[in-house]
């Protein structure tokens, strides 16, 4: 088995690696003066079972062009299998026509990798799970879902516990977490007036005095997080904090964090954010390596993943 580190999370690749007991492989992955990107594999790699390691965050299209031009080079240099794991896979969310005239770029994305070469695809907590099927190949969908949950039981009074859905759409993470601690779910009626902002019209369940545990797949603005503490500790809420799978953070997202209710935010690092998240001490950034790093050996050697799941 082979590891290659694109730019986007060289801790996380790095951790992988640590985790599995093997270096990552060496490769130049640069840019050229008109930043046009470069690889070149530093090793041999002919037979190889190969994991590439991109997420196509900040800035998602150079990672994404690094990504395709990678998956190009393995294939041309004979690897036996190569998975793009995408911890982080931008565009998911422009998974359906909002409006006449518009794309789909999730598809479009999808078919650009598995054109690119990839055999496989590995990846984290997808923002709709059909888009598993927008790849033509096997694609693994891990969920940060039994990570979040060790680290609820540890911190918190199981008794007072809500989940709450930050949109309809995040149900069923929401509904996992209740379940496995007998905790009730709340359901946050938001509203998108226009892309970017988001607006809390009700809330649906019964969250007075509760500790409420909002479970999101992606803070992007922080609007949404943010509009939802605000609701729920206006409605009666003892605490709200935010479990969230992928910290895109932008914009404005670390000062209306900051100057919202609530109570910590957690993320992952499949974004490497690590910069901007310590800005703040209410983010708190709980490590996927482990979970990434056994996904990958048991895709190598041809195991179960889906246990992985069990929780
Ligand atoms: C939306 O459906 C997603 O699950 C997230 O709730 C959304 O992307 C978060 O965006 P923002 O932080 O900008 O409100």
């Amino acid at each position: 088995m082979k590891i290659i580190a694109g730019n986007s999370n060289l801790p996380l690749s790095s951790d992988v690696g640590k985790y599995l007991q093997i270096d990552l492989a060496k490769a130049t992955i640069r840019r050229f003066a008109d930043e046009e990107v470069y690889v070149e594999i530093k090793e041999n790699i002919r037979g190889e079972d190969v994991f590439v390691i991109e997420s196509t965050s900040y800035p998602a299209n150079d990672n994404l062009m690094e990504l395709l031009v990678i998956i190009d080079a393995l294939k041309r240099a004979s690897a036996k299998r190569i998975t793009a794991v995408l911890p982080y896979f931008g565009y998911a969310r422009q998974d359906r026509k909002p409006g006449p005239r518009t794309p789909i770029s999730a598809k479009l994305v999808a078919n650009l990798i598995s054109t690119a070469g990839a055999d496989r695809v590995l990846t984290v907590d997808l923002h709709a799970e059909q888009i598993q099927g927008f790849f033509d190949i096997p694609t693994d969908n891990l969920f940060a879902g039994p990570v979040f949950s060790r680290d609820i039981k540890d911190q918190f009074d199981l008794s007072n516990l809500v989940a709450v859905s930050p949109d309809i759409g995040g149900v069923v993470r929401a509904r996992a977490i209740a379940s496995k601690f007998g905790a009730s779910i709340a359901i946050v009626d938001k509203r998108r007036p226009k892309a970017g902002e988001s607006e809390v019209m009700n809330i649906i369940g019964e969250v007075d005095g509760k500790d409420c545990i909002i479970l999101d797949d992606i803070i992007d603005s922080a609007g949404t997080i943010c509009n939802a503490a605000d609701k729920l500790i206006e409605i009666g809420a003892k605490s709200v904090t935010a479990y969230v799978t992928h910290g895109v953070l932008s914009g404005k997202a670390i000062s209306r964090i900051k100057d919202s209710k609530l109570k910590e935010v957690v993320i992952t690092d499949t974004i490497n954010n690590i910069e901007n998240a310590n800005e703040l001490e209410k983010i708190r950034i709980i490590p996927i390596s482990v979970l990434l790093g056994e996904a990958i050996r048991r895709i190598s050697e041809e195991s179960s993943v889906s246990s992985l799941f069990e929780f």
